[in-house]
């Protein structure tokens, strides 16, 4: 063991061939509701802190450490994230002496441990000794360690080392002072097509089908004669000559998402077994594409986050608030985590741009502003070795006498003085409806176009939105919608039975619905659905098609009835539908010149079923038509901005968002931008000058308004 690490004392290796597999102990009765953040930051308001790897360092570095952190308001540290070698050098092993040392350190310096399980990067030795622990891709090829994340989520082997070297390390430091939450794993997404990943993909199959007829005929496999004759014949979706089967790719998404939920769940277990009481949670990123966040939310006492948006991205803001509404959605609206960002640059972009100590500051106000309680940075020290040596930290090689240090430090000025919003929760009056499956299936192989993004679309609703103000949580179609003004649902290609009768309930007892392209298409098994399409809601839309239209070089639009709001030589650009009305009316309608004789016919359709309202938007708009059009319809409706007022038809030009009594200013451009506020008077928290009237922001900068009492 290297003395950087402070390990001195090492057990004798037991070193076994293969740990005896302890098993996952039951949970002991839960409190009626688990702790969030609430313990915590009641005690020490908003967390500040990042990951922190010590055991890079010498031991004098890490009282250095601590003096900075502390100097810089730091509060919160996540510890071990990527410890497992230096806790188990051997098969067997344990140090911990070096891990007592952090702990007690950071305790006397009053900075909390959210103490990580090391299992997101398993030794060298695991893999030389056990190499199927080591993950195989589509191609067959093994992945190799010498980087991390090396593991198979069905390795029982690789499971069993990582439950134990768990349920060691909470049994050693659950009653630690320092420890105030865990951290299982990290960024789980590991996918893994190997013979053990086989078998247990075809017991998940087992589970959901019963019987092979079932998978046949959910699978489809009549077509290109692919009809399994035995569960042995069924594998992962490897790489194959063609297409793959479209349901087959499907279920594997399904599949891999709940086998990463079965290793974070186990292993959380453990940890709950001996500490019912302190949060467990793991780190989530953003939209992630393997992931079914909705479905593991509930396992995880705090939503944490990890978001690195590009310096160069013009839309990153716009970007960053939508994931931001998704991370408090799936918290239910609870305090959740930015866990990771970058202060500065990142290394694993081709070209790596670094971020402004303004504009860091300004993404992390942000976080807050949407409901983050924490905001935590990779990492603390910047690494002297390894492969993230040119990634920024908060202490960079250069130093505390930095810029980007002095950011830093700034940073723990401002979120002290936002003590006003810790635990504070928002309301929105708009729902806008995300489906982890609809985005697996709607983005198969072979399908009329790959020019319709779900999350494009997702963007472009969200965006009039962002722009004036407007607060919005993301929910899903089976969702009790009941408390919205409105529901926007920019594509919801999968749609089963219920979520449909779901939503038309909402609409009928006087709910508002907005249904952008492509949705409806297909069933849970991916299957097309008969008939005319959105072919369970067309009578709720007023509308019917029948066609899915690519187009070659866009399409002209004219307005219809109430159709002002289109800008008089608006273009569809890559897809269309052949809608015909069925009770409802054209808010616009493909104009002379369309190709495929779609002249005359209706591009966006309005209707009245039962108490409510209904668009279908039968198009890829523009993002001028989808703003014009979502403006509108946010005024029919009745929602209003963040500050009470009625939506306007211009964007404000700073990002405005209620949190608790405070309303944020967030400019993200680079010029200053004048807003008005009405006549009551408000104090910034974060400079504690009054303003009332008018209030300028200055270019990425922001403002924490909270009402004066008079
Ligand atoms: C995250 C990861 C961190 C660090 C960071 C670099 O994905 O969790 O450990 O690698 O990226 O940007």
């Amino acid at each position: 063991m290297s003395d950087q690490t402070g390990h001195d004392s090492p057990v004798a290796p037991a070193a076994p061939a293969m740990p005896a597999a302890p098993a996952v102990p039951a949970v002991p009765a839960q409190p009626a509701e688990r702790q969030g953040l609430g313990a915590l930051t009641q005690e020490l308001g908003l967390l500040y802190g990042g990951d922190y790897n010590p055991e890079q360092w010498p031991r004098q570095t890490w009282v250095e450490d601590m003096a900075l952190m502390q100097a810089a308001g730091v509060n919160l540290v996540t510890v071990g994230v990527f410890s497992w070698a230096q806790l188990e050098p051997s098969p067997g092993e344990r140090c911990f002496d070096w891990l007592d040392e952090v702990l007690d350190l950071a305790h006397a310096h009053g900075i909390a441990v959210d103490l990580a399980t090391p299992t997101a990067s398993p030794p060298p030795w695991m893999g030389h000794r056990f190499p199927e622990t080591l993950p195989v891709d589509a191609d067959g090829v093994r992945l190799a360690y010498g980087s991390r994340n090396q593991f198979s989520p069905s390795s029982q082997v690789y499971r069993t080392f990582a439950r134990q070297i768990t349920a060691d390390l909470v049994a050693r430091y659950a009653s630690h002072p320092a420890v105030r939450m865990w951290h299982v794993g990290n960024e789980y997404g590991q996918v893994c097509h190997s013979e053990e990943s086989a078998a247990a993909f075809r017991d998940w199959l087992r589970e959901r089908y019963t019987s092979l007829d079932g998978l046949n005929a959910a699978w489809g496999t009549t077509f290109w004669s692919q009809r399994y004759d035995a569960w042995e014949e069924i594998i992962p979706p490897r790489r194959a000559p063609y297409l793959i089967n479209p349901t087959q790719l499907l279920d594997f998404a399904r599949f891999t998402s709940d086998a990463l939920r079965s290793l974070f769940r186990e292993q959380r277990d453990i940890i709950r077994a001996v500490d019912p009481v302190r949060p467990v949670t793991t780190n989530f990123m953003g939209f992630f594409p393997l992931v079914d966040y909705w479905s593991w939310a509930g396992d995880l006492d705090v939503i944490a986050d990890d978001a690195y948006p590009d310096p160069q991205d013009h839309a990153a803001a716009p970007t960053a608030a939508l994931t931001q509404d998704l991370m408090r959605s799936l918290g239910g609206g609870a305090p959740w985590m930015l866990m990771e960002q970058a202060v500065s640059a990142v290394n694993w972009r081709s070209h790596n741009v670094p971020k402004a100590p303004a504009r860091m500051r300004l993404e992390s106000l942000q976080a807050v502003a949407h409901g983050a309680d924490a905001i935590c940075f990779f990492q603390w020290r910047a690494s002297r070795a390894g492969a993230e040596r040119f990634h920024s930290a908060m202490l960079p090689h250069a130093g505390a006498d930095t810029a980007v240090h002095r950011g830093v430090v700034r940073l723990g000025t401002d979120l002290r003085a936002l003590a006003d919003v810790v635990g504070q929760r928002s309301s929105a009056q708009v729902a806008l409806l995300f489906d982890w499956s609809s985005w697996w299936a709607a983005e198969a192989q072979a399908r009329p176009t790959d020019r319709l993004s779900v999350l494009a679309q997702l963007r472009a609703w969200h965006r009039p939105l962002w722009d004036r103000g407007v607060a919005v949580d993301l929910a899903r179609p089976g969702d009790d919608l009941s408390g919205y003004d409105l529901v926007l649902a920019p594509n919801l290609y999968l749609l089963d039975d219920d979520d449909a009768g779901n939503l038309r309930e909402y609409v009928r007892s006087g709910g508002a619905l907005a249904l952008g392209p492509f949705s409806a298409v297909v069933t849970p098994d991916g299957h097309l659905r008969p008939g005319r399409f959105p072919v369970q809601l067309a009578d709720v839309l007023g509308t019917s098609g029948e066609e899915w239209i690519p187009l070659a070089d866009g399409a002209p639009l004219a307005r219809g009835r109430d159709g002002t709001w289109l800008a008089e030589d608006s273009q569809v650009r890559d897809f269309a539908e052949r809608l015909r009305l069925e009770g409802g009316y054209a808010l616009a309608t493909f104009a002379a010149g369309a190709p495929h004789d779609l002249a005359g016919a209706p591009a966006v359709v309005g209707h009245g079923y039962g108490s409510g309202q209904t668009w279908y938007v039968g198009a890829l708009l523009p993002d001028a038509a989808t703003d014009a059009l979502l403006t509108q319809v946010l005024r029919e409706r009745g929602v209003r901005t963040a500050l009470g007022t009625p939506v306007p038809a211009t964007p404000l030009g700073v990002e405005m968002v209620r949190r608790g009594a405070v309303t944020f200013l967030l400019n993200h451009s680079d010029s200053p931008v004048t807003v008005a506020l009405g006549d009551a008077t408000s104090t910034d928290l974060l400079t504690q000058r009054d303003h009332s009237g008018t209030v300028v922001v200055p270019a990425l900068d922001a403002l924490a308004l909270t009402e004066r009492s008079p």
